[in-house]
């Protein structure tokens, strides 16, 4: 890796033994691997701007036997249609669907969509994860 630089970090004992426990549960093989993941996502929160582009997935988990839910779900999809790159709905049991989308677009107006979805009535579960665009890399 170009440019690789160490610093030191000074954290408290209780801090730094959650910290190990954290990383051995997401199979992190070293601390400075989960320092650069976390880091990077919270660079990521902050670049967080309403008038730019973003892409991310959205995902919903809901009652299908909800009154209306699935009309409702329709169109609100069709109203944005232009920053849905897909869509994918998986039956999760008798009553509950898992549908994850892949949207794209102007950030206020993803997380608009993301935020009209969640809350409609019957909604159990919904999330919006934005990924980053590629500039983040650099
Ligand atoms: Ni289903």
């Amino acid at each position: 890796m170009d440019n690789l630089l160490r610093f030191g970090v000074s954290l408290p004992k209780r801090l730094l033994e959650k910290f190990d426990h954290f990383i051995s549960k997401h199979s992190y093989k070293n601390r400075s691997e989960a320092i650069r993941d976390i880091i990077r996502q919270k660079l990521l929160d902050e670049s967080w701007n309403a008038s730019k582009c973003c892409c991310g997935v959205i995902s919903l988990v809901y009652d299908h036997h909800q009154r209306n839910l699935l009309d409702r779900l329709t169109d609100i999809q069709h109203d944005d249609g232009d920053i849905i790159l897909s869509s994918t709905h998986i039956h999760i049991d008798h009553e509950h669907c898992l549908e994850v989308i892949i949207v794209r677009g102007e950030s206020k107006r993803v997380k608009r969509l993301a935020d009209n979805l969640t809350a409609i009535k019957g909604v159990l579960h919904g999330a919006f994860t934005r990924a980053p665009t590629g500039s983040e890399f650099k």
